[in-house]
């Protein structure tokens, strides 16, 4: 498939990505939550769970591997790619290597991967990814983010969507602006729409076909110690205004990260997004904890619960696929627990 045609696909209407991609240490915060320890066998029980649940491709169109993860097999003996393409799921692969702190820039950080990235590329496309991810963070604060932080981010970010592109995967380009802090809704809006900025104008720099790639923004919120109070439809517009004014057209579609709201929160303000429409772009989305925070509360490294821990799942993507219309309301949410 080309570029064009695999980013339009991971976009599809009514389904969404899975972020299944956590690194090693945020895997095992993650499994203590629930009281489990982090080996590699519960991590790989953990993803087989998630990447075996019946019907999952009603609602996902793609799901972000870490590396660990698309090396592993289903107990089948089936490599997890492998399966995931069968069921009709195009396999991603999270291919940054993290944050560091940005030298001579207290506080801030910029994320590192780069180096070989080439070659790491051309390995994953023959372990079967079709598309990549790569994070960057910025984090409000007084005085921050600073021009030097947001243009090495966005610098890399470009690098590793060219390099991408340049290996036939579409690159998931993913500024976040962290919801921590004290700062407003307007606030984040402002440093949101700097970013993006710099972004698109790194992107076009190098060369990236904007058409072969998806963004995957937040959305614009108050930040999580503020106390401001704001409804989904003014988050909605908010962040529609900022897209608006910094995202070109030819991205065929945005696919928000959830950063720490409830899985039915995220689920609230996608639907709120999609009810801003018609828009240039697809809104839809690429959620890790907003997915799977449910899934791990009812599976908790028991086997028995591994049906009821799909049926989360499954609930959690029906319902994001309902608000990717725009067709999601509160009231349907029983349906989850009636699925459980
Ligand atoms: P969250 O939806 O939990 O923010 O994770 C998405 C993701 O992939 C972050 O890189």
């Amino acid at each position: 498939m080309s570029l064009h045609a695999t980013a339009i696909a991971l976009v599809e209407a009514g389904k969404g990505v899975l972020a299944a991609d956590e690194s090693t240490p945020t895997m095992a915060k993650r499994l203590a939550r629930v009281g489990l320890e982090s080996t590699e066998d519960v991590r790989r029980d953990y993803r087989e769970l998630l990447l075996a649940t019946p019907g999952l491709a009603e609602h996902v169109s793609g799901v972000i591997l870490f590396d660990e993860t698309i090396r592993q097999h289903h107990a089948s003996g089936v490599p997890f790619a492998q399966a995931l393409r069968e069921a009709g799921i195009i396999p991603g692969i999270k291919v940054d290597r993290g944050t560091t702190p940005l030298p001579r820039f207290p506080d801030e950080v910029v994320t590192q991967g780069l180096d070989g990235l080439s070659e790491r590329f051309a390995e994953y496309v023959a372990l079967g990814a079709s598309f990549a991810k790569w994070r960057a963070v910025i984090r409000i604060g007084p005085d921050r983010p600073t021009a030097g932080c947001v243009d090495a981010n966005a610098h890399a970010l470009a690098r590793y969507a060219a390099a991408a592109q340049e290996t036939g995967l579409v690159p998931i380009v993913e500024p976040e602006v962290l919801m921590d802090g004290t700062h407003s809704m307007e606030r984040c809006a402002e440093v949101t729409r700097q970013v993006l900025r710099a972004v698109y104008d790194q992107l076009a720099r190098q060369r990236v076909d904007l058409a072969g790639t998806l963004l995957k923004p937040n959305m614009v919120l108050p930040g999580s110690e503020s106390g401001q109070q704001v409804g989904d439809g003014d988050i909605a517009l908010a962040t529609v205004g900022v897209l608006r004014d910094t995202v070109p057209a030819s991205v065929p579609g945005i696919v928000f990260l959830s950063g720490g709201q409830s899985p039915q929160e995220a689920t609230a303000r996608l639907d709120a997004l999609n009810r801003c429409a018609p828009q240039p772009w697809q809104l839809s989305f690429s959620f890790g904890r907003a997915l799977q925070a449910p899934v791990l509360d009812a599976w908790a490294g028991r086997p028995e619960n591994r049906t009821a821990a799909q049926a989360a799942l499954l609930g959690r993507a029906r319902m994001n696929g309902l608000a990717r219309r725009g067709a999601w309301s509160a009231d349907l949410e029983p349906t989850l627990l009636d699925a459980r």
